[in-house]
């Protein structure tokens, strides 16, 4: 069957389903939104209008709920002209109905529409299925992030988080600091690989959400059944706000938003007593955007060279009788962690961000692992991760060198034992912008990644997985996304673009396959 991901259980039966002008279908009224769209989906494929009822007995297309079903599932059976489909919750239905698209491919446009009889039994395995945007190396806008939420449910993601504050741009609107958008939100040139060159370019970079972009893109992913959570990376990746704040800086002399890629030796000051209350309003301001449970304060590469030369900095390390640097930033985080507690928030961090002396309630992002099985060493000491290995789900690097079957076959609580299975609460792939200047670049590294990294957090991988990614495709080409159409599983694993990605241009592959689709 062409589902991706594919689902838990699936058995074909003898027969087929066909679904006909005068079908009838009965709904449990708590899904009246979800089958209103699948009607709507069936309309638009064959012009086929379904009517409702109240009595079920004279319906042949029905859902209802199942309470003692599993958050999220959902059970579909097509047998005998009747269409039974039975959902845990309202996102059980959205999944169902998303199956229930694919199964019957209500995208192409034809005159019947129709099935071979089944079951369908499907529940995830991971709760949560995320996918990273990093919109501050360049930016991305409230439309184009909604195509990806669009792209996201119809593969049941459910997590996007967004990457707001770095270096080379401060992406979301404060009001009660406008400079942090006046200044951090625009830079002056960037770092590109191009005409067999790395340079930096004078081009302007410059944007941000505001706070009804947000309000919108929240509502939005909600109806979808996916949370946004916020990331404001601390301490480190932070000199674009530094820009705008000076004073915050324990040289305070930071005076551009970072045009280079990398890693700055310029972060937050931790001597300074009044970058607390700072970032607690900016984080104040974060929590009334997002209802998300989860915030991100990021915590990954933080050199501590500033901290060293600081008198501010080693005074508080002092004072807080801390045994290093390091410390002092977990330090700094916990004031944050427990600034976001009182809200009801949960934090997520870097893995490279956490300290033995990390609080243990925070959730470890894990994408460099220092040792192979970092990550489930962590889950069995009781800690709660989502899996992020840079070497299987970072999609800003070319597919020569992550082709899909690396992020395909990735499983993320292997190591894990039995009784920590649920500390591992999934996996998130991530999309980094420094090389991804605009949407083509953007969806030819996303599409059909996402497809692979869908089946990989679903939890059970299926056969013949080329194949029904293919059918995909004809989506893709439908809402009109590049995407890159020459993907296999082990493809494209060509040395020479590796090379010429990083030394030449950056945009090789993508313009190879844009020159060979002429
Ligand atoms: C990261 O890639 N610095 C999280
Ligand atoms: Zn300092």
């Amino acid at each position: 069957m062409n589902i991706i991901p594919h689902p838990k259980k699936t058995e074909k039966i003898s027969g087929s389903f066909f679904i006909k002008q005068g079908d009838v279908i009965f709904c449990d009224e708590q899904f009246l939104k979800n089958v209103r769209r699948f009607m709507q989906m069936v309309e638009q494929c064959a012009n086929i209008t379904l009517a409702m009822t109240d009595d079920i007995g004279s319906a042949n297309i029905i859902f209802t709920r199942d309470e003692s079903a599993l958050p999220e599932s959902y059970f579909i059976m097509l047998s005998q002209g009747v269409a039974t489909i039975k959902c845990a919750d309202d996102a059980g239905c959205f999944y169902a109905v998303e199956t229930l698209r694919q199964l019957f491919d209500l995208d192409r446009p034809r005159e019947q529409i129709s099935c071979v009889d089944c079951y369908i039994e499907d529940s995830p395995k991971y709760r949560y299925r995320g996918l990273m945007l990093d919109i501050c190396r360049h930016f991305f806008d409230a439309d184009t992030i909604m195509r990806i939420i669009d792209i996201m449910s119809q593969v049941k993601l459910n997590k996007l988080h967004l990457h707001l504050s770095d270096d080379q741009g401060f992406r979301i609107e404060i009001k009660k600091y406008p400079e942090l958008n006046l200044v951090g939100s625009t830079r002056n040139g960037s770092e590109v690989v191009k005409n067999g060159k790395r340079y930096v370019d004078d081009k302007v970079v410059s944007g941000y959400l505001t706070q009804c972009d947000i309000q919108k893109l929240v509502s939005y992913a909600s109806e979808r059944h996916i949370d946004i959570i916020p990331e404001i990376d601390l301490p480190g990746h932070c000199v674009a706000l530094l820009t705008a704040f000076p004073q915050f800086s324990c040289t305070g002399q930071v005076t551009e938003v970072r045009k280079q890629w990398g890693i700055s030796k310029d972060i937050l000051c931790a001597g300074n007593e009044k970058v607390y209350p700072f970032i607690c309003d900016v984080l104040d301001e974060i929590c009334e955007m997002f209802p998300s449970q989860y915030v991100h304060l990021g915590g990954d590469e933080a050199p501590k060279d500033r901290w060293c030369n600081c008198k501010l900095c080693r005074e508080r390390m002092a004072e807080l009788n801390l045994s290093g640097f390091d410390e002092l930033q977990t330090n700094m985080i916990e004031v944050f962690r427990k600034h976001l507690v009182h809200k009801g928030k949960t934090v997520i961090c870097w893995n490279d961000g956490i300290t033995p002396s990390s609080s243990k309630d925070i959730v470890m992002q894990v994408w460099k692992p220092f040792t192979t099985n970092q990550g489930a060493r962590e889950a069995n000491s009781g800690r709660k991760v989502i899996m992020s290995p840079f070497s299987k789900m970072y999609f800003d690097y070319p597919y020569g060198m992550t082709p899909l079957s690396k992020t395909l076959h990735y499983v993320p609580s292997k190591g894990v034992k039995k009784q920590f299975l649920s500390n591992v609460m999934g996996v998130e792939a991530c999309l980094w912008t420094e090389y991804v200047e605009d949407t083509d670049k953007l969806f030819f590294n996303l599409l059909p990644r996402i497809d692979a990294l869908a089946e990989c957090a679903w939890g059970y991988r299926g056969v013949k997985f080329g194949k029904r990614m293919r059918k995909r495709f004809e989506i893709y080409e439908k809402v009109g996304l590049v995407y890159n159409g020459k993907a296999t599983l082990n493809g494209c694993r060509k040395l020479h673009t590796v090379r010429n990605f990083f030394k030449k241009d950056a945009n090789i592959e993508l313009n190879e396959y844009l020159y060979k689709q002429k």
